[in-house]
Order: structure tokens, then sequence, then C-alpha cells
């Protein structure tokens, strides 16, 4: 992992793991790509920044030809709920735009990073300790478009031998770029509005438990994956990573020990309960510490902090 392209670089997950990877590699080795003509000046500022569609496969070939990438991290995609509302649309960015990606990395001999996500599963899945091997019969076009993309993935490095690595992400919560469209997206709001008004309605039912995990550790699992010893990895597409399991209820509790007159209320929405009633509870992860040393750092309480912290000092 030398010179690296990113795709969906402005997003949530996109723009931090660009910063880390700079960090890592060098501000001139980390190629970032989003769909936006104008990106926030940040972008611009801290490396190459250009404008690709990932549906437009000459453009990907044109960056990966000129930078000489040799591993790309593709993280442009739509998220749940956005994509429940267009399905065409989910398809379309999800998997077209990785079979683009995929068909340059076999041209071009690039290793590949694909996000996989919880959304993988479905309700016939164990919803408590969901094994790495299980049922994947999702029920969203958004995990129909995640368990293709991690066959494609598998079938790229079995058929053509590219070098394809992903992880199973929970709901990601940070400070410095908000997701979008996503049924997991509370968890981040919840901060914000405890911080700016004291007060927040919640879409889903306070009891709803979902995996969740906190950007710095993310962030850690999409390098970590990417370095670990090939021979090591099996699995490939995609691990399960797991990090804590939340509801609303319980971040509300951590909330409140540092604001303590933080309330919240309920106003469900039926389309993202569902979603989230059809994920599981807690995936269970031994298999990515077993095979490349997975390892969260980051636990609720110490979460809420550096949420709280961050966010209070950014207004
Ligand atoms: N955070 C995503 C979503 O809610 C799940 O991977 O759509």
């Amino acid at each position: 992992m030398k010179k690296v392209l990113v795709t969906g670089a402005t997003g949530q997950i996109g723009s931090e793991l660009t910063t880390a990877l700079r960090e890592k590699l060098g501000m001139e080795n980390v190629i970032a790509a989003g769909h936006k003509k104008t990106p926030e000046q940040r972008f611009i500022d801290s490396g190459p920044f250009h404008c690709l569609d990932v549906n437009r496969i000459e453009t990907i070939a044109a960056l990966v030809e000129r930078y000489k990438v040799d591993t790309i991290y593709h993280l442009a995609a739509i998220l749940s709920a956005t994509a429940e509302k267009n399905p065409q649309l989910g398809w379309h960015i999800n998997v077209d735009g990785l079979c683009n990606v995929l068909e340059i990395a076999r041209e071009y001999k690039c290793a590949v990073f694909t996000p996989s996500s919880i959304g993988v599963f479905g309700a016939e899945t164990p919803k408590d300790n969901t094994p790495q091997d299980t049922i994947q019969r999702p029920s969203t076009i958004y995990g129909i478009s995640k368990v293709t993309g991690e066959l494609l993935c598998d079938y790229y490095f079995t058929k053509y031998g590219v070098d394809t690595r992903g992880v199973r992400y929970p709901g990601l919560i940070s400070y410095k770029t908000p997701p979008g469209g996503g049924t997991t997206d509370y968890a981040v709001e919840i901060y914000f509005e405890a911080v700016k008004n004291r007060k927040y309605t919640c879409y889903l039912k306070p009891e709803t438990y979902l995996d969740l995990m906190y950007m710095p550790d993310a962030v850690k699992a999409a390098i970590d994956i990417m370095t670990a010893d090939p021979e090591t990895i099996r699995h490939r597409n995609a691990y399960n990573v797991s990090s804590m399991s939340l509801t609303p209820e319980i971040i509300t509790a951590s909330i409140k020990k540092i604001i303590p007159d933080f309330s919240i209320d309920y106003k469900i929405d039926p389309l993202r309960q569902a979603i989230a009633d059809s994920w599981p509870n807690k995936m269970e992860d031994r298999v990515a510490r077993e095979e490349w040393g997975w390892m969260p750092d980051y636990d609720l309480d110490a979460m809420t902090e550096d949420m709280i912290r961050n966010i209070s000092q950014s207004r």
C-alpha cells in the first residue's frame, strides 16, 4: 500500500480515513475522490482531490493510471434508508460502481478495500453473537447490494487474484462528517442535539439494539485489514468487526453522565425501525480477532466523552 485512491472521500468514513492514510503514507500518496464538483475547501487543501463518478469506469481508470495507484479504498455508496427510497439508485451505485472498481483493479493490479455492513444480515440470521459465517438473507436493497459486493469481491480474488478485503461495519459514530441516509444515523444526531439543544427526538424505539462503533476504530480496521499478512486472512470478504451493542436508551444514559439535563423522546419512523429490527443486536467478531488481530479501542463512555468534547469545541 504505497499509492492509494479513496472513492467517497468526502463521506463519513472517507473524510477521516483519507486523513489517517495521508498521515501514514504522505499527503501526495493518497488521492481523494468524491462525487461533488465543489467539495469543501478542507478536502482540496489537504492533498490531491478529484471529482469522480464511480459509474463512469474511464474516470476511475484515468486516476489509477495517472497516479500509479496500487490500492483502492472504495467507499462511495448509498446507505440503507436512502437506498430503500430509491432501490435502482442503490443498486447502480453500490453494485455497478463496485464492478467498475473491481475491473480496474484487475486490469491495473490494485488491492481493493470494500466496506460491507451489518446490513448483510436479515430476519433469519441469529441476532445475538451473529457468527462470521451464517445466513445472509437481507430484506433491504442496501443489504442485498452489500451481500452481492462481498460475493463479487471474493469472486475477483479467486478468479483473477485481485487482493480484495473488507469488513462488515456496524453503524458508525463520528463528529467530523455526518453520515447521510443511514438507519444508524440517530447515534450521531443524538450527540449533536444533546450538545446543541439538550434534547433529541429519536426515530428508533428506546430498546432497539444495534452494533455501533466509534470512527477511530473503524479507520483502524480499514487500515489494519489492508496491511494484514495475506497468509493469515482466510475470510477476506468480509469480516465481522464489533465494538459496542447499544440502544437509544443506553446512549442516553451515557450522555446524561456529562449532560444531566439531556432528555430524549421518541417518534418512530416505521421504515428505519423495520430496517433496524432486521439487523443483528451484536455481531461476533472472533474470526477478525484471530486472523488479523482486530481489537477496538473505544467503549461507550470513552466515545461519549470524546464526542461531546469535540462537538462542544467546534461550536
Ligand atoms: N450505517 C449503515 C446504515 O445505517 C449501515 O451500514 O445504512
